[in-house]
């Protein structure tokens, strides 16, 4: 069956697999979100499940570069990740983790354990399993790439790093000390280790569509990514058509 189209701005489709890909602080959160409810799909954050790792080594105090203890902790490692209606919330040994993960800590820190080859393999198969049935946005560094190379349409979001870095500070709540300059900072130190690690760096596919963020709005970004998704199903139904 092809897609049938209501209106440019909202195809109706079998469920697509929609990858969104990008450094930090790109808006990847917002738009993903975003674009899940308009098309009432599921929306996967897939950073803050590195962030959960992260949390847990940082709470547990296990030795995170003993390959061997890590192994055994991810083994014992209980995430459930839940989509609700007011967004996704992640729980740990069935207690609501998804507050604790925001904090400069615990983004740094899973920015080192994501580059764990026993990490990245504990998390494929969950996120997988999040994707089968499609009908789902997902945002992380490697969705394009490697988690799900065969997604309906890939985009890659970026913005200049300064902006980037103005709108996490933006985000931070009130009277934590951090400075824009420390956000700048972190910010640069983890896209170097996303982008330069052996283990599915961030980078954008090549079949992605890339979208510069920096002077456009998330409402902004997120019309030009249901016009693509317009054209890929037009072309689709196409060459369907013969
Ligand atoms: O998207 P975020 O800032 O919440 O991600 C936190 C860290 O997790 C990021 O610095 C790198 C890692 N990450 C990853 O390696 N692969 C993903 N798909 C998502 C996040």
């Amino acid at each position: 069956m092809g897609a049938a189209f209501v209106d440019n701005a909202h195809p109706v489709t079998p469920p697509l697999l929609i990858t969104i890909d990008g450094p930090a602080g790109a808006g990847k959160t917002t738009v993903s979100r975003l674009l899940a409810e308009k098309l009432e799909y599921r929306y996967l954050d897939t950073g803050a499940l590195y962030r959960s790792v992260a949390y847990s080594i940082l709470i547990t105090g296990i030795d995170y570069e003993d390959a061997e203890a890590l192994t055994a902790h991810l083994k014992e490692f209980d995430l459930t990740a839940r989509t609700e209606k007011d967004g996704f919330r992640l729980l740990w040994k069935d207690r609501d983790i998804t507050d604790q993960i925001r904090t400069p800590e615990i983004s740094m820190m899973a920015s080192i354990v994501s580059a764990k080859p026993a990490v990245r393999a504990f998390l494929l198969d969950m996120q997988r399993e999040m994707g089968k049935d499609k009908a789902l946005v997902c945002e992380g560094r490697d969705m394009g790439t490697v988690i799900f190379p065969e997604a309906d349409i890939k985009f890659f979001l970026d913005a200049d790093p300064h902006v980037r870095a103005g709108r996490r500070y933006k985000e931070m709540p009130p009277k934590t000390g951090v400075t824009l300059e420390d956000i700048s900072r972190d910010m640069l130190q983890r896209d170097q280790n996303d982008s330069r690690r052996a283990l599915s760096p961030l980078k954008p596919a090549d079949d992605a569509i890339r979208i510069d963020c920096t002077h456009i709005d998330p409402q902004a970004v997120v019309r030009q990514m249901l016009g693509c998704i317009v054209i890929m199903l037009k072309a689709r139904n196409q060459m369907a058509d013969g």
